[in-house]
């Protein structure tokens, strides 16, 4: 059976924890110089409808480092560009590489292109989610804290596609998720099941970061919405997280942030900048290895 990963709901507990264990230990042969070339031959193409930094880089250099080639896939120079159906096109494309990496705009068209794809589908970001982020943010409070279940996350901003994929997380892993966005920016209420009284939505940030393990937040406007930046500021005003609202979270809590940042809006510079508390680089390299274990997944299924 093909597995794709279009959310993290896509794996089973057990399975999550095992790639986060799988990336890690990449990370170590990765860094020891050690790493056996396991994708020889395969090919990832990466279709890129938005603009992407870590993303891009971390897909295909982690390919090249273990023996593997990615395609680069713009739509200004592709025919799926100029309309050719996503149906049509993932049956192409499929039929010569061995995963398929996407990045787009409506979470339905990585749904149509993986109904229609004969190899993997990964979503590496829709309107709706991202969840290739999260496991590189799992990973990274794995490597400071350990395990992240049973903790206390806090999101401060807006409800988008990284809050839908942390309410998933929380979810599948069990820990609890204190939601703080202004009204009218709540995620979608249909991935919060009613049993679920782990996560809760509220509009007090202060509240939100009260005994927190790890507090996230992300851009006001995210790529998509860029003409609602002015209206944005305006309605996130008291939504910035810096060490004053740190001071609620617990003594030894850990500041996310998926990057890019925009500093001085969501973050201060002073907490970003904070090594001791802000762990963003280490997440922003995490996406390396993460996804190398992710596509280990995905191309062997156990
Ligand atoms: N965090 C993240 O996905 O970054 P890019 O947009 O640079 O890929
Ligand atoms: N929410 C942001 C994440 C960027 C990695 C966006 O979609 O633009």
């Amino acid at each position: 059976m093909i597995r794709h990963f279009l959310t993290l709901r896509d794996l089973s507990k057990d399975e999550l924890n095992q790639i986060i264990d799988l990336a890690i230990e990449m990370k170590a042969t990765h860094k020891a110089n050690i790493q056996e070339p396991i994708f020889n031959g395969k090919v990832l193409a990466m279709i890129f409808d938005k603009s992407s930094t870590r993303t891009r880089v971390s897909f295909e250099a982690g390919m090249t480092q273990l023996g593997g080639a990615a395609l680069f896939l713009s739509p200004s120079d592709t025919q799926l560009g100029r309309g050719e159906p996503i149906e049509d096109s993932a049956r192409v494309i499929s039929r010569m590489v061995d995963l398929i990496m996407i990045r787009t705009f409506d979470h339905s068209s990585v749904e149509r292109f993986a109904k229609f794809s004969s190899v993997p589908v990964i979503n590496a970001l829709t309107d709706d989610y991202h969840p290739c982020q999260l496991l590189a943010d799992i990973q990274t409070y794995a490597e400071h804290r350990g395990s992240i279940e049973g903790k206390t996350v806090a999101w401060i901003g807006d409800g988008n596609n990284m809050c839908n994929s942390w309410i998933n997380a929380a979810s599948i892993l069990n820990f609890k998720l204190n939601i703080a966005c202004p009204v009218g920016y709540a995620p979608k209420s249909t991935l919060i099941s009613r049993k679920n009284n782990l996560i809760r939505i509220m509009h007090d940030p202060n509240l939100a970061v009260k005994n927190a393990d790890l507090v996230t937040t992300d851009v006001f406007a995210s790529m998509g919405q860029e003409d609602q930046q002015q209206a944005r500021l305006k309605d996130f005003s008291g939504f910035l997280v810096d060490h004053a609202l740190m001071k609620s979270a617990k003594s030894d809590a850990l500041f996310m942030h998926c990057l890019p940042a925009h500093r001085g809006e969501e973050v201060s510079e002073e907490l970003l900048e904070d090594q001791t508390i802000s762990v963003v680089w280490d997440e922003a390299e995490n996406r390396l290895h993460a996804q190398k274990a992710l596509m280990a997944f995905l191309l062997n299924p156990t």
